[in-house]
């Protein structure tokens, strides 16, 4: 790969950052030193464990992350949907820093600590319904899910529990039940937890025009036909689908199903784990049409790059756990709270809310340009700063994984992460740092519109 000049000005870097905010390629791609920690990663590292741009972080800040040949990439992935505040934002780091010098851990099972309760207060606050809460730490999303189920079977004394059509909801036993996409997530890792069950999302781009009210009966009449109303403990569900393909469902669906559990005795339950904290211009996806789940799953932007998540709920729900039912030695770790707590400040702060709305003008702005021009491009989707196009062959339906693949690898080649998604892997998602300049914005989805204009690979199926 040639050199390539920065293609944005220096802007100055967000306070406490010293990475300069452009796009700048220093080596080839992946450079020497990366692919020397290559070798060694695939000598010491398990082979499951994949990565999905072949370079090294050495530093990351705003939205960008250097690798440690000092290229710099613009962060289209806020390392999956964490990044939310900007990588390394100052009042994350200084929180962490002025924790981790009063004490790392104690077990909050053990000896409690203050802002653990600070967090869980504010997100009491700041999770949709005004209702009395309660909230329960722990660590990544997949526990904080399994631990949504545990309350709703324990609140209930109902056992199944009702997921959807390209659901991603973790890799542990339960999770990967719940979990709709077989490879990579669940194939040879069987027997998986039982009482979980499928039923149909409202996909609007391949829905054949159903409105969400006609996609959530069908949903409904499955559970009642295939599971039994007075069977369901849960019914959880990605208020706007992640990993499954940003699938933001037609307006009246999660309403109709909020409603539907509120009259049966099931609770609803919000995995909002990666729509969470900002991320679609709301604190809360659900926000969006104002459907007020039991239980809301939250982690990842939710502390600025620590590991924390947490479930909150309703206060007699979540209190209907005996003492010592929920826990974990690390959950609600003190660093990861500070961080959390210095992490949802700055949302209020730095205005991110309207910042991810902007975000969204932007980029929507020009992914629509894009998609006149490149009829692959079938649809435009998603919320704030949590967006996707879905590629498709000449009949505009066909999935066509390989041509989002090629044109992820071409935008990574020039300096831009981009991940990509969805059950046939054809959705390219983009899901910036709030910090990101419109500049560096403008200069990635140059990148990406050039990748389009010299990509041409298409799968078999597509064409
Ligand atoms: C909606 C959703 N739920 C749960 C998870 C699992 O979170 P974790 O990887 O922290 O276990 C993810 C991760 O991508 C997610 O997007």
């Amino acid at each position: 790969m040639t050199q390539l000049a920065d293609r944005t000005p220096d802007t100055a870097a967000p306070p406490g950052t010293e990475l300069p905010q452009s796009r700048h390629l220093a080596t080839e791609l992946p450079g020497p030193r990366s692919r020397a920690l290559m070798a060694r990663k695939a000598s010491a590292v398990a082979a499951g464990v994949g990565t999905t741009v072949p370079v090294f972080a050495a530093r990351a800040g705003g939205g960008i992350v250097e690798d440690v040949d000092g290229n710099r990439f613009i962060d289209l992935g806020s390392g999956i949907a964490v990044t939310t505040v900007g990588a390394s934002h100052p009042a994350v780091v200084a929180a962490v820093q002025a924790q981790v010098e009063q004490f790392t851990h104690t077990c909050f099972m053990v000896t409690p600590y203050e802002p653990y309760v600070a967090v869980a207060e504010r997100l009491n606050a700041l999770t949709p319904g005004d209702h009395a809460k309660r909230t329960a730490l722990f660590n990544s999303g997949a526990e904080a899910v399994e631990n949504a189920v545990k309350i709703a079977r324990h609140a209930t004394g109902r056992d199944a529990v009702v997921v959807f059509d390209h659901a991603y909801h973790g890799r542990t036993n339960l999770t990967m039940a719940m979990t709709a996409k077989a490879m990579p997530y669940k194939s040879g890792f069987g027997p998986f937890a039982g009482e979980v069950y499928r039923a149909p999302l409202s996909y609007p781009f391949r829905d054949g025009g159903l409105s969400g009210a006609e996609a959530a009966a069908r949903a409904i009449d499955v559970v009642e036909k295939q599971v039994g109303a007075d069977q369901v403990a849960c019914v959880v569900i990605e208020p706007v689908q992640g990993e499954g393909g940003f699938i933001e469902p037609a307006p009246g669906f999660l309403p109709a199903l909020a409603a539907w559990c509120r009259e049966n005795g099931a609770l609803f339950v919000a995995d909002e784990v990666q729509t969470g904290v900002g991320r679609t211009g709301d604190w809360f996806a659900c926000d969006h049409e104002g459907v007020v789940p039991d239980l809301v799953v939250v982690a990842k932007g939710v502390a600025g790059g620590m590991p924390l998540s947490a479930v909150t709920g309703r206060a007699e729900l979540v209190d209907a756990v005996h003492t010592g039912g929920l826990g974990g030695t690390y959950g609600g770790n003190p660093v990861a709270c500070a961080a959390a707590l210095a992490a949802l400040e700055a949302v209020e702060r730095d205005g991110l809310l309207a910042r991810a709305r902007e975000v969204e003008r932007l980029v929507k702005g020009r992914l629509h340009a894009l998609a006149a021009r490149d009829p692959r491009v079938g649809d435009v989707r998603g919320r704030g700063a949590m967006l996707g196009v879905e590629l498709v062959g000449e009949d505009g339906l066909t999935p066509d994984p390989a041509l989002a693949a090629a044109v992820a690898g071409a935008a990574k080649a020039q300096g831009v992460i981009v991940l990509t998604c969805g059950t046939h892997g054809n959705v390219l998602r983009f899901l910036p740092p709030l910090s990101t300049s419109d500049e560096l914005l403008h200069d990635a989805f140059d990148v990406l519109d050039a990748a389009f204009a010299t990509t041409t690979t298409t799968t078999a199926a597509a064409r």
